[in-house]
C-alpha cells in the first residue's frame, strides 16, 4: 500500500500532460455540446477578429471626410457593425460558455463520485492511516482542476494561439512582413518567459498547497479531539502547534505571492515593450503616408486585443500546471488499488449452516509485528464462541479478520467450507452482523442512524427494533424522539445508548453470523441482562463470535477461547474451564472477588444457550 502523505509528490514533479487524455471519456459523454461550443467559439473569434477592421474603416473614413459638412449614413453603418461585432464576439463566448458549463459540471459529478466510491472501496488500512482534511481539499482541488482543464485546454490554449496566428495572417496580407515578426517575437519571447518562470515558480505553488493540507488536516483533527484538548486544558498547545503551520502556511503563501508579482511584471514588460516597437514602426508609417491613420488604429487595436488573451495564456498556463498536478494527485488516488480485493473468480458466500473456522492464523498488521499465532478453532453451526483474554490480546483482531478488513497472513478462515478470500466482499459482509467495540454514529436523526443497519426496513420495523434493543423507553424521553440529533459522531448519546443503537441495527440486519465485540460493555448489569436476553434471541440459531471482558456474560457460550498474546492459550466450556485451574479459573477467581467487594454481583447465569 502506499502511504498517502501530503508531500508525495517531490519539489520538481513535472506535471504529466498524459493526464488530459484521461479526461476524454468525460468530453465524448456530451459530443454534441461540446461540437456546439466549438461552433460558437469560431463564430466569437471570427467577430472579434474582424471588430479592428470596422474600426480602420471608421477612422479612414472620417480622415478623408475632414471637409464634408454632413454626416452620411456610412459611418453610421460602420459604428453599428463595429458595435454588433464586439456583441457578437461576447454574446458567442457567453453561449460557448453556457452551452459547455454542462460538460464540466457533470465530468465534476462522475468524478467526485468515482473518488467517493473508490475511497469507500480501500481497506481499513487506509482509512487509518490518512488525514481527513487534507484528503478532503485533494479531492476539492482536483474536481475543480478537471473543470479547468476541460474549460481552458478547450477554450482558451488553442483559441488564443488560433487568434495569434489569425492576426499575423491579417498583419502579413494587409502590411509586411515587420509587423508579423515583431509580434511573433513578442509572442514567443513571451510565451518561453511565461513558462520558464512559471516553472520555477512551482514549487512554491506547491509548498503553499501542502502547508495549507498540513494546516487543515491539523486544525480538523484538533477540533475532532476537542474534548480531550478540555481534559488537559490544551487549548493553547494546540493554538500553538496550529500557528506553527500557519506560519509555515503564511511564508509559502508569500513566496507564492512574490513569484506571481515578479512573474506578471516581467509579462507586463514584454508587452510594453512590443507595443513600443511596433507602435513606433506605425508611426514612422502613418508620417511617411505609407498606411493611413486608419491602419494605425486598427493594429493598435489588434495588438491590444492579442495581448489580452496572451495575458491569459500566462495565467491560464501556470493554471493548467497547477490543475494537472491537482488532477493527477486525484488520478493517484484513484490509481492506488485496493490492498483487499474481490479474486478475478470469487463467488458470492452461501450460508447454508454458518460453520466459522479459523485454521492456523498467523497475522499482523504491520510485517514487524506479529498480533496473531497460529489461531486455530471453529465455531460450528449456530454455536456461539466466546474470546477473553487481556487487552491486546487480538480479539477483536479476529473479528476483523473475520470480516475481512484485512487479510490474513497464513492459514485461512471459512465459512461452510468456503474460503472468505475466494468470496466476494459484498457477500461475505452482508452475512455478518457486527456489533462493534466503538460505535460510532452519523450526524443525523436517532431514526437514520437505527434504520442505517437496513436502509429500506419499514419504519414498523425500526420501532421493534429500537424496542428490542431496549432503547424505545429512552427515545420516548426524549423531547424529539426518533427525530433527535445525535450530534457529530453520535457524541450526543451515552455510551450505552449508542451500544443498543448499534445492536439494534445488527437486529435490522438480520444476518445469519454475529460477531458481538464488547457488545453490552457499556451498560450497566441491570440493561445489560435485558439486551443479553434479546441478544439470545437474536443469535438463537446464528452462529455468533462474542467477545467480552466480563466472563460473567460469556459463561454460557458454548465454547470460551482464552487469549494471551495472540494465542489461545485455553479453551473449552465454562465448567472444564474452571476445572483446569489455569488461566481462565485464576481470571474467575478475580474478577468474582472484585464482584463482590466493588461492583453488584455479577448475575449467576449467563444468556448464551
Ligand atoms: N490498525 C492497526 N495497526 C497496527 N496495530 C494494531 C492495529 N489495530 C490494532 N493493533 C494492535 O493489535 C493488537 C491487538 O489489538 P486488538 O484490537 O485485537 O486487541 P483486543 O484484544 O481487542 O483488546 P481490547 O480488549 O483492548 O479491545 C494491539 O496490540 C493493537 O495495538
Ligand atoms: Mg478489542
Amino acid at each position: 500500500m502506499r502511504a498517502y502523505a501530503d508531500n508525495d509528490y517531490p519539489a520538481d514533479h513535472k506535471p504529466d500532460w498524459k493526464v488530459i487524455a484521461g479526461l476524454w471519456p468525460y468530453l465524448a459523454e456530451f459530443r454534441g455540446r461540446v461540437m456546439l461550443a466549438l461552433g460558437f467559439l469560431v463564430f466569437s473569434k471570427l467577430a472579434t477578429v474582424a471588430t479592428p477592421f470596422a474600426l480602420k474603416y471608421i477612422v479612414d473614413y472620417l480622415d478623408q471626410n475632414r471637409s464634408g459638412d454632413i454626416l452620411t449614413w456610412i459611418p453610421v453603418l460602420l459604428v453599428v457593425a463595429y458595435g454588433l461585432l464586439r456583441f457578437g464576439s461576447t454574446l458567442f463566448s457567453e453561449l460557448r460558455d453556457a452551452v459547455f458549463a454542462r460538460v464540466a459540471e457533470r465530468a465534476m459529478r462522475r468524478v467526485s463520485l468515482r473518488v467517493f466510491e473508490h475511497l469507500h472501496n480501500r481497506e481499513l488500512a487506509f482509512h487509518l492511516d490518512r488525514k481527513t482534511g487534507g484528503l478532503a481539499r485533494d479531492i476539492e482541488r482536483g474536481t475543480n482542476g478537471i473543470s479547468f482543464l476541460l474549460r481552458f485546454t478547450l477554450f482558451n490554449i488553442v483559441p488564443t494561439l488560433l487568434e495569434i496566428l489569425l492576426v499575423a495572417g491579417i498583419l502579413f496580407v494587409v502590411f509586411n512582413v515587420g509587423y508579423v515578426l515583431a509580434i511573433l517575437v513578442a509572442v514567443v519571447v513571451y510565451v518561453v518567459f511565461s513558462i520558464k518562470v512559471t516553472e520555477w515558480r512551482t514549487k512554491y505553488v506547491r509548498e503553499a498547497n501542502a502547508r495549507d493540507n498540513q494546516s487543515n488536516s491539523r486544525a480538523v483533527d484538533s477540533l475532532l479531539n476537542y474534548e480531550t484538548v478540555k481534559y488537559f486544558n490544551n487549548e493553547r498547545f494546540e493554538a500553538e502547534l496550529y500557528d506553527q503551520d500557519l506560519d509555515d502556511w503564511e511564508q509559502a503563501r508569500l513566496k507564492n505571492r512574490l513569484s506571481l508579482a515578479a512573474l506578471n511584471s516581467g509579462q507586463a514588460l514584454i508587452i510594453g515593450a512590443a507595443m513600443i516597437v511596433i507602435m513606433a514602426m506605425a508611426v514612422q508609417e502613418v508620417a511617411s503616408g505609407e498606411i493611413t491613420l486608419g491602419d494605425f488604429t486598427m493594429i493598435n487595436a489588434y495588438l491590444l486585443q492579442l495581448f489580452i488573451p496572451l495575458n491569459a495564456l500566462g495565467f491560464v498556463y501556470r493554471e493548467i500546471r497547477q490543475a494537472l498536478v491537482n488532477v493527477e494527485r486525484l488520478f493517484g488516488l484513484l490509481g492506488d488499488e485496493p490492498v483487499i480485493e474481490d479474486a478475478p473468480s470469487a463467488k458470492a458466500l452461501v450460508v447454508e449452516k454458518g460453520d466459522v473456522r479459523f485454521d492456523h492464523v498467523h497475522f499482523g498488521y504491520r510485517p514487524n509485528r506479529q498480533i496473531l499465532r497460529n489461531v486455530s478453532f471453529s465455531i460450528p453451526a449456530g454455536h456461539t464462541v466466546a474470546v477473553v483474554g487481556a487487552s491486546g490480546a487480538g480479539k477483536s483482531t479476529l473479528a476483523r479478520l473475520l470480516f475481512r478488513f484485512y487479510d490474513v497472513n497464513q492459514g485461512s478462515i471459512t465459512i461452510d467450507g468456503q474460503d472468505i478470500r475466494e468470496v466476494t466482499q459484498d457477500s461475505l459482509r452482508s452475512a455478518i452482523g457486527v456489533v462493534p467495540q466503538d460505535t460510532v454514529l452519523f450526524n443525523d436523526t436517532l431514526f437514520r442512524n437505527l434504520a442505517y443497519g437496513r436502509p429500506d426496513a419499514s419504519e414498523e420495523e425500526v420501532y421493534q427494533a429500537a424496542r428490542m434493543a431496549h432503547l424505545e423507553q429512552f427515545i420516548h424521553s426524549l423531547p424529539d424522539g426518533y427525530n433527535t440529533q445525535v450530534g457529530e459522531r453520535g457524541l450526543k448519546l451515552s455510551g450505552g445508548e449508542k451500544q443498543r443503537v448499534a445492536i439494534a441495527r445488527v437486529i435490522l440486519k438480520n444476518p445469519p453470523l454475529l460477531i458481538l465485540d464488547e457488545a453490552t460493555s457499556s451498560l450497566d448489569s441491570l440493561s445489560e441482562q435485558a439486551i443479553l436476553g434479546a441478544l439470545k434471541e437474536v443469535s438463537r440459531q446464528r452462529t455468533s463470535l462474542v467477545i467480552a471482558h466480563r466472563l460473567s456474560t460469556t459463561r454460557d457460550a458454548d465454547t470460551i477461547l482464552v487469549m494471551e498474546g495472540g494465542r489461545i492459550v485455553e479453551s473449552g466450556n465454562h465448567v472444564e474451564l474452571l476445572g483446569q485451574k489455569g488461566h481462565y479459573a485464576r481470571l474467575w477467581e478475580q474478577q468474582h472477588r472484585i464482584g463482590d467487594d466493588v461492583v453488584r454481583q455479577a448475575p449467576d447465569h449467563g444468556p448464551w444457550p
